[in-house]
């Protein structure tokens, strides 16, 4: 690494707010980088959405943040990853790309009966059904599209009863019966305390830690990192411009 070390900045997207649960961890683990961050809240939900279409919005958002000089991108969307990492690294080989999948591997190390929440492209998209059949010891592992949750998570106002009762619905049939959950969507874990209030005490697994612990070991690898007595910062940029307001929002709400 160069004493200068590298300015530029790390590009993060999601569809909306969620992503924003990775870019803290990302923040927290490299303090003296600069990220700029992008949510399509304008299009999203993308878990309902076709294959086709969430690759055809990644690439659109990954192609502009390298076109402005981003050093290397997280999709900090489990929707996003599964559509489109793998093409993406094989148009821009030479850049880092990082992605983020529900972490189903670490939470089948912990043991215990799982249930993984997450959106209905992210469970139907091959990537997760290898996943599932590697990590997932046969009848332990239940997992629950949750299409309509990230709505009302973009919707701004986590204390509204209606999440509450989405979860009820969804949720209220594994009491007693699970041990962990996998909070395979960016924008879930946001609501630990309201899954929480439903399930009891459960353990949660999200892939955001190990997200950022990958770009670190990218970052060094490929002597991309920022001068260390530089202080980093965020810029957050959306489709929805009003938007930006929930994402600081959340971006300084404790973990
Ligand atoms: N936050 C995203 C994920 O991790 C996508 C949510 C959505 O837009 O459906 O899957």
């Amino acid at each position: 690494m160069s004493n200068t070390g590298d300015d530029r900045f790390i590009g993060v997207f999601d569809s909306g707010a969620g992503g924003v649960s990775v870019l803290r961890a990302c923040v927290a683990l490299l303090p003296h980088e600069h990220f700029r961050y992008f949510g399509d809240s304008a299009n999203a939900p993308y878990g309902d959405q076709g294959e086709q279409r969430i690759r055809e919005l990644s690439f659109l958002h990954a192609a502009r943040m390298i076109d402005e000089g981003a050093k290397a991108i997280v999709i900090a969307c489990n929707t996003a990853t599964s559509a489109a990492a793998a093409a993406l690294r094989e148009t821009y080989p030479d850049l880092p790309i990082l992605g983020i999948e529900p972490a189903l591997k670490p939470a089948s190390k912990a043991g215990g009966r799982i249930l993984v929440l997450a959106t209905k492209a992210t469970v139907q998209l091959d990537k997760y059904n290898v996943l599932a059949q590697e990590h997932g010891a046969a009848g332990n592992v239940v997992t629950v599209p949750c299409s309509g949750l990230v709505e009302l998570i973009e919707s701004g106002d986590l204390g509204d009863p209606a999440i509450s009762e989405y979860l009820q619905r969804k949720l209220g049939g594994y009491v007693g019966k699970v041990d962990s959950v996998v909070l395979g969507c960016t924008h879930y874990p946001f609501l630990k305390r309201q899954i929480t209030a439903v399930l009891g005490d459960v353990a949660f697994f999200d892939g955001a830690e190990g997200t950022a612990r990958n770009l670190k070991r990218h970052l060094e690898q490929n002597g991309l990192c920022a001068c260390t007595s530089q202080q980093g910062g965020v810029e957050f940029e959306s489709s929805v411009p009003a938007q930006v307001a929930l994402y600081k929002r959340l971006f300084e709400q404790a973990p």
